[in-house]
C-alpha cells in the first residue's frame, strides 16, 4: 500500500466528473475514472495521463450492482483502500415537456435507480475500503434543485424550476441520505458531504450555463479534500451551505 491518495470519481468520462477527476489529479491524488462505457473510460484516462495526472479508468455502471462489485473488488485489489469516493454520476431524464403529474412513473424508477439507488449502492460497496483510510472522504453530487426548502419558497431562486421533477425529489434524497450517512459515520474519520457544482455547461447543464467546467468542479474538489476539521453532513456550493 502506498501513501498517495487515492479517489474514485463516478460518471468521470465527460463533464464535471472528468474535471473533478483532472483537479484532484492535479493535487498528486491517484485518480479512478469511474465510466459504464470501458471505451469512454479508457479515452477520458488517457487524455489525463497526457496531462500528467496518475489517472486509471475503471469500469462502473452505478444501476449495476455487479458492476459496482466487481469494480471495489479491483480497487480492492489494486489499491488496498480508497481515500476519496466522488459519488458524481447522475442523470436527469424527466420529460421536460410534462407536468409534475404527468411523469411517468418508469421515469422517476430510471432517476432514483441511478441518483439514489445507484449512488448508495456505491457508498455501501466502498465504505470498506474508505474505513482503511486515515481520512476517507465522500461527495455526493446533488444541485440547487434537491433543495426542497427553496422549492417550497416563493421567490427563491429556483422557485419556478420545476420542470424536472424526478431529478429534483432525486437530489432532496442524496440530501437526505447524505446526512443520515455523516451521523453513522460520526465517530469515524470519514466526513460525507453533498455538494451543489453550480449551473454548469456540459450535456447536462447545457451551452446556456453560467459556469465553465474548472468552476464547477470546485465544490467536488473542496469536499474531497478537506482536513480534519472540514464539514460532514453538509449540502454546499463553494463552502456556503445551501438550505436542505
Ligand atoms: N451541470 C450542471 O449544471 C449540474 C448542476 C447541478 C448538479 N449536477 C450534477 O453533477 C453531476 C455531473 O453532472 P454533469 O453536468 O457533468 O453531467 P453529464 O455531463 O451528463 O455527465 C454525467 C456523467 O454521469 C454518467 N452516468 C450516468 N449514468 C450512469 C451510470 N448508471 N453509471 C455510471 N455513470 C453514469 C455519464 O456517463 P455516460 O457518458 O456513459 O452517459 C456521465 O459520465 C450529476 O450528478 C449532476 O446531477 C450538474
Amino acid at each position: 500500500m502506498n501513501n498517495k491518495k487515492t479517489a474514485l470519481i463516478t460518471g468521470a468520462n465527460k463533464g464535471i466528473g472528468l474535471e473533478t477527476a483532472r483537479q484532484l489529479g492535479k493535487k498528486d491524488i491517484t485518480v479512478l475514472v469511474g465510466a459504464r462505457d470501458a471505451e469512454k473510460g479508457k479515452r477520458a484516462a488517457d487524455k489525463l495521463r497526457g496531462e500528467g495526472i496518475d489517472a486509471h479508468a475503471i469500469v462502473l455502471d452505478v444501476s449495476d450492482p455487479e458492476s459496482i462489485q466487481k469494480a471495489a473488488a479491483q480497487v480492492e485489489k489494486d489499491f488496498g483502500r480508497l481515500d476519496i469516493l466522488v459519488n458524481n454520476a447522475g442523470v436527469m431524464a424527466d420529460d421536460k415537456g410534462k407536468k409534475v403529474s404527468e411523469q411517468s412513473l418508469a421515469m422517476w424508477r430510471e432517476t432514483f435507480d441511478t441518483n439514489v439507488f445507484g449512488l448508495i449502492a456505491t457508498t455501501n460497496a466502498f465504505l470498506p475500503l474508505l474505513r482503511k483510510s486515515a481520512a476517507g472522504r465522500i461527495v455526493n453530487l446533488s444541485s440547487i434543485l434537491g433543495s426542497t426548502g427553496f422549492h417550497a419558497k416563493p421567490g427563491s431562486p429556483i422557485y419556478e424550476s420545476k420542470d424536472t421533477p424526478a431529478y429534483n425529489v432525486s437530489k432532496a434524497a442524496v440530501n437526505a441520505y447524505t446526512v443520515q450517512l455523516a451521523h453513522d459515520l460520526k465517530d469515524t474519520k470519514i466526513k460525507v458531504n453533498a455538494a451543489h457544482p453550480g449551473w454548469v455547461k456540459t450535456d447536462m447543464g447545457g451551452p446556456g450555463a453560467m459556469m465553465e467546467l474548472e468552476d464547477g468542479a470546485k465544490t467536488s474538489v473542496a469536499l474531497a479534500t478537506a482536513g480534519p476539521d472540514g464539514p460532514s453532513g453538509t449540502f454546499e456550493h463553494m463552502g456556503k451551505p445551501l438550505p436542505w
